[in-house]
């Protein structure tokens, strides 16, 4: 006898950035962090999970690869699978065979660890037929991924609990609650990065005074009015506090000794396109915020994008720049699995 389950799980950007762990085997954040899932259709990882009587040991493969199934994250996802396991004693103990693969470049930051242990969770959870909240598990694999394994826009709580318990993430509004926001992911490099997250967050960690200031002064307030801004959809204030998150995000890096580089030439060129767009403007009509990579993600309203894309075409055109458009994404209408 076997069982096969198959699930999709989308990308999600963070305004309110992650960076940094109080404790690095649960993955207990440093600070509480927001964003937008997006949509499934255009960038996802897709994983197929299956359990067999006839399997012989646990094994994975990623975009076609075979890794190695020892992996502590992989694992720590799997343990904690096993013990809300649903399913009876001796099916329980059979192995298991995973197929994972991402339509995007993966570790070229553009959160495909995030979809990618929100997609296994949500397979193995289905698999396994356990209930209620995944996202402590998915955590428990990579630490954004807690906030893919629901759509619209999310904040991951950092809790308070030394196990864990309370370090999940809850939706703030569905997508259908700001309807209008659109994202374009512009992918300036698909290179994987030079220092994973894992890495860089805890030489920032032991290195960053400013991320200790971050941590205590800065993020507490900023979470709190960047929930304000996407209740009331007040795009001016969103899209402000994601510049001043991804750009104090760099700052850290950029602090971190010896420092983590992950912006490169076109990302400061998209960066200050934007400021002199909304300056020539006079008003804010678009954010960028950039992860542990060089791609842009930039985000609009519905009505601004032909403007915005009309620019980026002018100063970036396609393929000449290395810089490929996913074309105003709208943000991803899931429901918790
Ligand atoms: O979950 P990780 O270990 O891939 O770290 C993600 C860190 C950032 O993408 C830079 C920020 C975030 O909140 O997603």
């Amino acid at each position: 006898m076997n069982t096969t389950v198959t699930c999709i799980a989308p990308v999600n950007i963070a305004v309110i950035k992650y960076w940094g762990k109080r404790d690095d085997s649960l993955i207990l954040p440093t600070n509480d962090s927001i964003s937008a899932t997006l949509d499934t259709a255009q960038l996802h990882a897709k994983t197929t999970v299956m359990i067999s009587s006839d399997f012989k040991e646990d094994r994975i493969w990623l975009n076609g690869k075979e890794e190695d199934i020892k992996n502590t994250r992989l694992q720590n996802c799997l343990k904690e699978i096993r013990k809300r396991s649903q399913l009876s004693g001796y099916t329980n103990d059979w192995k298991i065979c995973i197929c994972s693969k991402n339509n995007f470049p993966t570790a070229a930051g553009l959160a495909s660890s995030a979809a990618g242990y929100a997609c296994l969770t949500a397979a193995l959870a289905k698999l396994y037929k356990i209930e209620g909240d995944i996202s402590i598990i998915a955590r428990s694999g990579s630490g954004s991924a807690c906030r893919s394994v629901m759509g619209g826009f999310v904040r991951w709580y950092m809790g308070s609990d030394k196990n864990g318990t309370d370090s999940l993430a809850k939706q703030i509004v569905p997508a259908s609650h700001w309807s209008e926001m659109r994202i374009l992911v512009l992918v300036v490099s698909d290179e994987q990065k030079k220092v994973p997250s894992a890495i860089g967050m805890k030489r920032s960690i032991e290195t960053s005074q400013l991320l200790q200031h971050r941590i205590m002064h800065v993020v507490p307030e900023r979470a709190n009015k960047m929930q304000q801004a996407i209740v009331e959809k007040d795009f001016k204030n969103f899209a402000e506090l994601t510049m001043k998150d991804s750009n104090q995000f760099h700052a850290v890096c950029l602090d971190t000794y010896p420092p983590c580089i992950y912006m490169n030439n076109i990302s400061n060129n998209i960066m200050n396109l934007v400021h002199s767009y909304n300056d020539a403007v006079n008003d804010v009509k678009v954010a960028y915020t950039y992860d542990a990579g060089p791609n842009a993600t930039l985000y609009l309203l519905e009505k601004d994008v032909p403007a915005v894309i009309g620019i980026l075409d002018h100063f970036f055109p396609p393929f000449e720049n290395a810089i490929e458009y996913r074309r105003g994404l709208p943000v991803e209408e899931i429901k918790p699995s």
